[in-house]
């Protein structure tokens, strides 16, 4: 599914392994300890090989981690990226501790991210829906409503946004709410 944008700027929802998909910025769904794990994190760290861990070594070292809702950027060792960014986001308790604030934040930083290091391409995953636990359709409203404002604003020099369903009950709850809203202000452009 794609949604356009101003200036001929794209949002597509796509099924797949976020690794294999060639952009200039891959978004990992990492922890605040910047350790590694499964889900995202392990894929991201196995196919872009060891170089990765080292530089977030040294970010560790430096500044402890990175807080939830935030992110920080890494080379992209052997995946087809030039960067990946490191988004920490909430782990869900009862939707009343900040979390939909901070899933929106981590979305919004590495859009920022992005215009800072020049990227033109970056791709998502359904950031928090794994591990982490955040209900898929709230998740899936936040992400796409943040990504969309975003390329909406004048001077986002973002062309291609894209958000990686690994299966096709993840793709088919982001396209319903994409649609719903596309439909409801009967325009993919207010979403
Ligand atoms: N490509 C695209 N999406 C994927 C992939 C992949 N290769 N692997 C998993 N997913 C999907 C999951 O199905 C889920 O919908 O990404 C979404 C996020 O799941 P997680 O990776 O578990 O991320 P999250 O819920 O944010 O939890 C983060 O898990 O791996 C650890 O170190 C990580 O502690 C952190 C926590």
């Amino acid at each position: 599914m794609e949604l356009d944008f101003p200036h001929g700027k794209k949002l597509r929802l796509l099924i797949g392994d976020i690794t294999r998909i060639r952009v200039d910025a891959i978004v990992n769904a990492a922890n605040s300890g910047l350790r590694g794990g499964g889900g995202v994190d392990g894929a991201i760290h196995r196919t872009g090989g060891p170089d990765i861990m080292r530089e977030l070594d040294g970010i560790r070292a430096s500044s402890g981690g990175c807080p939830t809702g935030s992110a920080v950027v890494t080379g992209a060792g052997a995946l087809p990226a030039k960067y990946v960014f490191h988004a920490v986001g909430p782990i869900y308790h009862d939707g009343s501790r900040g979390e939909p604030e901070r899933l929106a934040s981590c979305y919004r930083t590495c859009l920022e991210l992005a215009e800072q290091h020049g990227v033109r391409s970056i791709s998502f995953p359904a950031i928090s829906t794994g591990v982490y636990g955040y209900p898929i359709e709230e998740a899936a409203a936040i992400a796409l409503e943040t990504i969309a404002s975003h390329l909406r604003s004048p001077g986002c020099p973002i062309q291609d946004v894209l958000v990686v369903l690994f299966d096709e009950g993840a793709y088919a709850v982001h396209a319903r709410v994409a649609q719903g809203r596309a439909t409801s202000s009967r325009s993919a452009e207010s979403l």
